[in-house]
């Protein structure tokens, strides 16, 4: 059966994913650092759908442990998705260099990192498919979460290169932009119904994704137009908003 790797998948995003694809018999590597939770959560998937799971300890920012992470790997993952994310506090990274580089390097570096011996990988072998979840929020850069939306930026540009290069190799990369989403990553925020996703929307999104190798999608559609109206504002309008 084809197999599906995913990164960071103790999130909330990711536990609605691997269901998704193991309703469909797809063989499941769960990658993150908390290998214990993940472990339960594989034995659930074996039970409840019948395939081959198993659950594997990687740390987005131990980029030294990455290539052997990968070639580790219990069986070969045709698709790899990467999910893991940190919000952090906007307030806190303006000063707070630790902050900072956490928020740039769990949200881009780390990815960057890991998804580089994916891609050589599924280049050799001329096939595979790589799909990020970044955000809206790298869109454009906005007073509230210049932090985090410039790492999910960068991501985004860099799944965007990927996509064009490794496109000649039968190699095919996924954006994924969601809005909001009901996940714990925004369990303190007060979030608008009708632009909010549930995971398991998110999860439909990305399968239907992969099946139909779309580019780029955003989850629910009228995000699409809320950021595209929002890029069309003037740089000179923009900066007096309090967005
Ligand atoms: N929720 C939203 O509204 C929203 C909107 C747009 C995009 N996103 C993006 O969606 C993705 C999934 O987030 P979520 O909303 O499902 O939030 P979540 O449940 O808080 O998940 C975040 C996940 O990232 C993992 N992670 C963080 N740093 C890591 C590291 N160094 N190594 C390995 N794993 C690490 C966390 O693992 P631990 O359990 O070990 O902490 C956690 O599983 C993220 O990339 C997020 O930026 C979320």
């Amino acid at each position: 059966m084809p197999a599906v790797l995913l990164l960071g998948a103790s999130s909330d995003m990711a536990t609605a994913i691997a269901r998704k694809f193991a309703q469909d018999k797809y063989d499941i590597i769960l990658a993150g650092r908390n290998v214990q939770q993940l472990s339960e959560f594989k034995t659930d998937l074996e039970i409840r759908y019948n395939v081959k799971a198993e659950a594997v300890k990687f740390d987005a920012l131990d980029y030294a442990s990455h290539p052997s992470f990968y070639n580790n790997l219990p069986f070969h993952p045709d698709i790899t998705i990467c999910i893991f994310g940190y919000l952090g506090d906007q307030q806190k990274a303006v000063t707070d260099w630790n902050e900072a580089e956490n928020i740039i390097q769990s949200n881009f570096t780390g990815a960057v990192s890991i998804l580089n011996i994916v891609a050589e990988d599924y280049k050799q072998k001329k096939s595979g498919i790589i799909a990020g979840i970044s955000s809206v929020a790298g869109e454009r850069g906005r007073q509230s979460n210049y932090m985090y939306g410039s790492a999910k930026a960068g991501f985004t540009a860099y799944l965007s290169g990927l996509r064009n290069s490794l496109s000649k190799y039968g190699v095919h990369v996924i954006t994924v932009l969601p809005g909001f989403v009901y996940t714990k990553m925004t369990a303190d925020l007060t979030l608008p119904p009708s632009l909010t996703a549930t995971p398991e929307q998110v999860a439909s999104a990305v399968k239907k994704a992969v099946h139909k190798k779309q580019n780029v999608i955003y989850v629910k559609w009228m995000w699409r137009w809320i950021m595209f109206t929002i890029k069309s504002i003037p740089e000179g309008v923009f900066k007096k908003l309090k967005l």
